[in-house]
């Protein structure tokens, strides 16, 4: 069985898209692979809670408890491989990793980001593109590299931005392309993979 583990900062809905996904998709029977395992550097992590329910492992590794972003990342690996994890999935983790880190799992290790990339890498990427007056916005899967936000992409959605659209309307939109996309850039990861 090829071991997915996700990792969550917060409400989690990437990551619950991605394991409804699973199982309406059947991806343990099309591609021998499951979701092992969810984990989280907040212990209060609303998406931790939807992971329980479904039966599937969870972990927490709390970032304030390690002096360093290398020791952090060193525990977090640790605890990541306990999963024998054959593809890592950063949704809504809001967390730089380090190169070691990256290093890792590169090649096996996804990300979820809510602009179209290059436009846009880092935070607040829709009042960015609402005040640079784009026409369009939209979410990217690429994978991670040592380099925030640059990997090679896998897969893209778009969406219009509306005149007199505000961050949080355009995040909603954004968000329910995330839902649709990650999952099946996954699926079609997983399916190259097998
Ligand atoms: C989403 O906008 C995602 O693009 C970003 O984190 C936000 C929350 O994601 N990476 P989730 O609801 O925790 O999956």
């Amino acid at each position: 069985m090829k071991n997915i583990v996700i990792l969550i900062s917060g409400g989690g809905s990437n990551m619950a898209a991605i394991v409804r996904a699973a199982e309406r998709e059947r991806w343990a029977r099309r591609f021998g692979a499951r979701v092992a395992a969810v984990i989280s550097n907040k212990v209060d992590a609303a998406g931790l809670g939807f992971a329980q329910g479904q039966g599937i492992a969870t972990a927490v590794v709390p970032h304030q408890d390690y002096p360093s972003r290398e020791a952090f990342d060193a525990a977090l690996a640790e605890v990541v491989d306990a999963h024998a994890p054959a593809l890592v999935v950063l949704a809504g983790f809001m967390r730089i990793l380090t190169p070691g880190f990256v290093a890792r799992y590169q090649g096996r290790l996804l990300n979820i980001h809510p602009s179209l990339l290059p436009a846009f890498p880092g935070l607040h990427t829709h009042r960015r593109a609402i005040e640079a007056g784009c026409r369009v916005a939209g979410v990217t899967v690429h994978q991670v590299t040592a380099e925030l936000d640059h990997g090679p992409i896998l897969a893209q959605a778009a969406v219009p931005v509306l005149p007199d659209d505000t961050p949080e309307a355009l995040a909603a939109r954004v968000l329910a392309q995330e839902h649709r996309v990650y999952p099946q850039a996954i699926a079609n990861w997983l399916n190259e993979t097998k």
